[in-house]
């Protein structure tokens, strides 16, 4: 089994980009739920076939994308670094859905690296922003084992805005703006997508006030 990965620290950066990158295991909770990330839904119900498929929702967070995928019939599984956030998804999942779709949820602590089981469909999303591409690449091909069809990640690009608001937040450091972020190229993350032996079939994007990330559907070819 591989070593559960860590992240690295990095110099401090702008609060807005704070907004998508607390510490793992420190992750205050929001005060209201996150919207369900809505790009990787729409391609969940174009497919239509959610139900009766196993997804591993790795980094679930508040279980913005685990718990809509169990109403739609899926059998979830879905953990988190932090037990706090893992819990809390718990406590939402219960609060949200109705019981047969509630059993079909469970939600565990665990670092992603360190999973068990094998899944339709693998899912990691806003989780690379914590990791330096190294890891990153450690990470795709832990998940890559878990997953039988279907990888999907997401990460926030190295654009050239992006890295501006990281180089200008490092004229201000102080606790507050104070975190850790890590941009990827696209090109690396599909790399490491690549040699595990995924294609790539859907692209997309999701933004919200603060941030954007970019979203990869990798399938095992026919
Ligand atoms: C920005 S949040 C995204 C949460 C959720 N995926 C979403 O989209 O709403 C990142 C989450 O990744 C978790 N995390 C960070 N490193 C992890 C790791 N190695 N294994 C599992 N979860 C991790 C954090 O605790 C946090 O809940």
């Amino acid at each position: 089994m591989r070593a559960p990965c860590h992240p690295l620290p990095l110099p401090p950066i702008l609060v807005c980009v704070a907004a998508l990158s607390p510490a793992p295991a420190h992750h205050p909770l929001p005060a209201a739920p996150p919207p369900p990330p809505p790009q990787i839904l729409s391609w969940v119900d174009d497919d239509g076939d959610a139900a009766g498929q196993t997804f591993c929702d790795a980094g679930c967070g508040v279980g913005s994308l685990a718990i809509p995928l169990a109403a739609r019939g899926a059998v979830v599984t879905a953990s988190d670094i932090s037990p706090t956030m893992a819990a809390e998804a718990a406590r939402r999942a219960a609060a949200a859905l109705d019981a047969p779709a509630a059993a079909r949820a469970t939600f565990r602590t665990a670092d992603l690296c360190a999973l068990d089981g094998f899944y339709d469909t693998v899912a990691c999303v806003d989780v690379m922003i914590h990791y330096p591409q190294a890891d990153v690449d450690e990470m795709i091909a832990a998940l890559s084992a878990r997953a039988k069809r279907r990888l999907i990640v997401s990460f926030a690009p190295k654009t050239l805005a992006y890295s501006l608001f990281k180089k200008v937040g490092e004229f201000f450091p102080g606790p507050s703006k104070a975190t850790r972020a890590y941009l990827h190229a696209e090109a690396d993350v599909v790399a490491a997508l690549e040699a595990q032996g995924w294609t790539i079939r859907r692209r997309g994007s999701t933004a919200s006030k603060f941030y954007f990330s970019n979203v990869l559907e990798a399938v095992r070819e026919a």
